[in-house]
């Protein structure tokens, strides 16, 4: 199962890679825009960052089929390694879908809100899709069930493509959709950290060290100092 940023905010890309087990990098034009930077050097240096070999996710901005594979050429060749271009799902955005599979270059189908969405992105040959699991709450949807029918539906019909389940607010979606079948989470840096905080395991790390002191004595913090 995959765990992957979503974000082009270099500065907490560095931190997450360094502590957390990630798999790659989301990104879409309003999370690029965020950084006030200019678009070309801000990619590469996110790819930098992440290396060749993580996955990079970076999304069109055209709307017509030609133009968007256009671009996904252009970012193929500028941005390189594995590199994965995301294409909303619109009739325009699965015709270059299509086209890109032709060409095999690596898609995501984005902005899902639906499964019926999904199953078409698949057929036309996406490697992934992503389905907005806190958008689709924020409708009065159930992001987690959207997710869990393209998982059964992916699955019933051999469809060879996966779920990157994306748009978390907090961390019970994403549990939710990891016990659905999910194959992968892309949430903010904000959730992807507080899959793993809990007020219990840091007080209990300093109930080990204060026991540890007042047995051993002070001065022996490390096990490589007591004796
Ligand atoms: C990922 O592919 C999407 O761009 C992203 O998850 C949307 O998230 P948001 O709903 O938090 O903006």
């Amino acid at each position: 199962m995959l765990l992957v940023i979503d974000s082009a905010n270099t500065e907490n890309i560095k931190k997450l890679i360094e502590f957390f087990p990630i798999d790659g990098v989301t990104t879409n034009p309003t999370i690029i825009t965020k950084e006030n930077k200019p678009f070309l050097p801000l990619i590469k240096e996110i790819r930098s960052i992440i290396g060749e070999e993580k996955m990079f996710f970076v999304q069109v901005l055209q709307e017509k089929a030609e133009e968007m594979v256009e671009e996904a050429l252009y970012l193929k060749k500028e941005i390189g390694g594995n590199m994965y271009v995301k294409i909303p799902v619109t009739v325009e955005g699965i015709k270059a879908i299509k086209q890109l599979k032709e060409q095999n270059i690596k898609t995501l189908a984005t902005t899902i809100y639906t499964p019926m969405q999904a199953f078409v992105a698949a057929k036309a040959g996406a490697d992934f899709v992503a389905p907005y699991v806190n958008r689709i709450d924020n409708l009065s949807g159930n992001g987690v069930q959207v997710v869990k029918e393209i998982v059964h539906i992916f699955e019933q019909h051999q469809l060879p493509c996966r779920v990157l389940a994306a748009s978390f607010k907090n961390t019970q979606q994403v549990h939710q959709v990891c016990l659905e079948g999910a194959h992968g989470v892309t949430a903010g840096p904000d959730v992807i950290e507080s899959l793993l905080s809990h007020p219990s395991t840091e007080s209990n790390v300093k109930q080990f060290i204060h026991d540890w002191k007042l047995s051993y004595g002070e001065t022996s913090d490390s096990l490589l100092n007591t004796h």
